[in-house]
């Protein structure tokens, strides 16, 4: 059983598209609440390739880009995470040109960046095989199809730069979203919020600041941690709206979610089946299904339809070598109430990787969690953090 308070970390996908965005910012930028993980550490790397001067200490980092220059930043350090393809959006709109290179991040199976190049396109791009230029952008309206994170991060970015207007419709909604935004107003860029679409004048920027939002994913990670332990762990930050959809399936499996001032407590069972649906937000977040899963497993079992990666079952088979029953249909799963034994296995992905640890604290005896090193890529000291909420756990380093 564990007990504690867990203050959630900066959250990893606010801050990362604000790393890549500070491409576009004359001056010295200040980013504060970055949390120390290792796709953070991966992007401060990109960027001091192409000539930024970084300093990242104790959750601030400064980032100057008045002496930045063009290079092909090399492809074993941009497949090592998603978020660089951003350098798409910021590298056109500082040099004119951007390298179509294998951008990484968990393996989905299918992670196209056809939107990406659309937008790119759209404001004056030309792509000629891996490399996409411009002379310049110009403003124009981008219609999306889907919603997508990624492709309305490099709309902003490219918009911002270009010259005139820009439309961004059918666009991302998430919280991170909306910080990037503040972060671009506050180095000058005019943008306006519209229910239909984002408006978006080029300006010259300079010298952005932001602090990063908590990060409602590991405060979610930490809620199923808790209920697979019967542990009582409160969360010391008010509940952001993305997390909502989670608390929400919890409760109506029967735990009950309460609110004491600037804290979160989760007490109970999940007596009933839970069902969830995942869907871009204000859905339920795909970021915490795979913690969810074995949570149902647990209880009373449950079922998944996952609509935003559909490749995004993989981790269920690692989650198997600790007992937990599923059958899979396409987009969706079912998890069968199992017993959970103590087990060794792989991280196949990062919220996969968070699902197995999961698993292995609810399991009696002794579990090892191989490749925990993915996990490190969005959880700040997590295994400090679950250490000191009592739970027995450490990091073996490989040879
Ligand atoms: C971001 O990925 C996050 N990553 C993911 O978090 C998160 O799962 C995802 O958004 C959805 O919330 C970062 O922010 C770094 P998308 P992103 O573009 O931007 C399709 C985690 O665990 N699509 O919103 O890459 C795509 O196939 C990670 O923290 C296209 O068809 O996701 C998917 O079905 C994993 N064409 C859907 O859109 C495109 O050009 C949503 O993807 C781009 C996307």
């Amino acid at each position: 059983t564990l007990f504690g308070t867990i203050t959630p970390q900066g959250s990893k996908n606010a801050a990362l598209p604000m790393i890549f965005a500070s491409l576009l910012m004359h001056g010295t930028t200040v980013i504060t609440g970055v949390p120390d993980i290792t796709d953070v550490r991966v992007a401060i790397d990109i960027i001091s390739h192409l000539g930024a001067k970084c300093t990242f200490s104790c959750d601030e980092l400064y980032i100057n880009t008045d002496e930045l220059s063009y290079v092909r930043v090399d492809s074993s350090l941009t497949s090592k995470i998603r978020a660089s393809s951003y350098l798409l959006g910021a590298c056109l709109a500082r040099f004119g040109r951007a390298h179509v290179s294998s951008f990484g991040g968990c393996n989905f199976e299918y992670r196209p960046i056809d939107m990406h190049l659309y937008a790119a396109a759209r404001l004056g791009a030309v792509t000629k095989d891996n490399e996409i230029v411009c002379n310049r952008l110009f403003g124009a309206d981008i219609l999306f199809d889907k919603i997508s994170v990624g492709a309305t991060v490099n709309a902003l970015l490219l918009s911002a730069s270009a010259e005139g207007r820009s439309r961004i419709y059918s666009y991302a909604r998430e919280p991170h979203v909306f910080s990037l935004i503040d972060f671009l107003r506050s180095a000058g860029a005019e943008i306006l919020i519209f229910p239909e679409y984002i408006e978006v004048v080029g300006h010259p920027l300079s010298c952005g600041r932001a602090g990063v939002i908590p990060d409602m994913i590991e405060a979610g990670t930490y809620v199923a941690f808790g209920v697979a332990t019967a542990s009582k762990i409160a969360l010391k930050c008010k509940p952001e709206r993305e997390l909502l959809p989670f608390v929400e399936a919890l409760d109506s499996a029967g735990l009950s979610v309460n609110f004491d001032g600037e804290k979160m407590c989760v007490s109970g069972e999940m007596r009933h089946p839970c069902q969830i649906i995942t869907s871009p937000y204000p859905g339920f977040p795909t970021d915490l299904q795979p913690q969810t899963a074995p949570l149902m497993a647990l209880f009373a079992g449950g079922e998944i339809t996952e609509r935003v990666w559909l490749g995004r079952f993989g981790y269920l088979c690692s989650l198997s070598h600790f007992g937990v029953r599923y059958d899979t249909f396409g987009s969706r799963a079912i998890i069968y109430p199992s017993q959970l034994h103590s087990s060794v296995s792989e991280s196949p992905d990062l919220r996969g990787g968070a699902s197995l640890l999961v698993a292995a604290l609810s399991a009696e005896g002794e579990s090892v969690i191989r490749q925990s090193d993915i996990i490190h890529r969005g959880y700040e000291n997590i295994v400090k953090k679950l250490q000191s909420i009592g739970a027995d756990i450490k990091e073996i380093p490989l040879d």
